[in-house]
């Protein structure tokens, strides 16, 4: 099928016409951000899902956060233009496996990172993000035992900064794993004057050079807010694109992977394309649909997120 020439003014067209909302990850290709309506984290994502009057919803981001924006608009339509845009988090996390790792702590109870299946949310009492994981761990009497899903890595940083034992499903993000310590050194030395910003999903070892550590969200305000000029990013280079926009006069470095290869950018989110964009609002699919036994389970620790945020 034919595409307009001009997919910007297309896709606009289409909003109107669908009465639609475009919802995008700060890990979407540029033109993808500089049309969507609302550009986020996945808190931040969340919360808008939760309190859009659209009628239909265009995730631009991955699997799971349109499908917790289904959860929250059982009557919404919900496209994401890729269906196969998972997440390797999420598909760390099987429920049979999972289930299985639930009953060897019965007295833990649940905290899920939100990037995970509908299933596990609904195996879970609370969901968190990278930006409200700490207050929310925070707000657990003390001699409550938790479990901590699917993230190893957040899962360890939350515990460091809340000083509690967390039971850890061992998952991490293909993305967020493979930037280099020795990398990341190697370009401190020739940026002295830089700082070291990266997310919570990275492993220790680069975590433990990190100057600001926070959410997408975080990041960007940090950068923004800094009187520093120069940022090593560790985490998805695609929120490069808001830092730059926002500061053009500051230098924004993004932390390579050991190798050098483009596996710094997340293969699931970079599906998406503009083009796959104009045709799901065009063709109304692929659309996300969950039974309505599961959206009920999987919304209650959602809405707890949403009232401890
Ligand atoms: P945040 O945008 O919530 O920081 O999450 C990053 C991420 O990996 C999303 O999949
Ligand atoms: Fe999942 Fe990592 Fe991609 Fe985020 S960056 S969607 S955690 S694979």
């Amino acid at each position: 099928s034919s595409l307009p020439d001009d997919l910007f003014t297309a896709i606009k067209e289409l909003k109107q016409e669908l009465n639609a909302v475009i919802l995008a990850h700060y890990y979407q290709n540029s033109d993808i951000q500089d049309i969507a309506d609302y550009i986020g984290d996945s808190l931040g994502l969340s919360q808008q899902a939760a309190r859009t009057p659209a009628d239909v919803i265009v995730f631009a981001g991955v699997h799971f956060m349109a499908e917790t924006a289904k959860i929250l608009n059982p009557d919404k339509l919900v496209l994401l233009p890729d269906l196969d845009a998972g997440c390797s988090l999420a598909d760390s996390c099987h429920p049979e496996d999972f289930a299985r790792f639930k009953a060897q702590y019965p007295d833990n109870i649940v905290i899920s990172y939100i990037n995970c299946s509908a299933e596990i949310k609904a195996m879970s009492d609370i969901i968190c993000t990278s930006s409200n994981a700490v207050k929310i761990v925070n707000q657990i009497p003390a001699h409550q035992p938790i479990i901590f899903a699917p993230d190893r890595n957040l899962g360890r940083y939350v515990s460091q900064q809340t000083g509690r034992d967390l039971v850890l499903w061992q998952g991490s993000c293909i993305v967020h794993e493979t930037f280099s310590e020795r990398k990341i050194i190697e370009l401190k030395v020739a940026h002295p004057e830089a700082k070291i910003i990266a997310h919570p999903e990275c492993e220790a070892s680069v975590l433990r050079h990190a100057d600001y550590i926070g959410s997408t969200t975080a990041l960007l305000n940090y950068s923004l807010k800094s009187s520093e000029k120069t940022f090593i990013v560790a985490t998805e280079p695609g929120i490069i694109h808001q830092m730059q926009k926002s500061a053009p006069e500051k230098v924004f470095i993004p932390a390579p992977a050991l190798n050098n290869c483009a596996c710094n950018e997340c293969p699931y989110m970079r599906l998406n394309t503009l083009e796959k964009l104009y045709l799901c609002m065009r063709d109304k699919t692929p659309e996300i649909t969950i039974s309505e036994d599961l959206r009920v389970k999987a919304l209650l620790p959602i809405q707890r997120m949403l009232e401890m945020s």
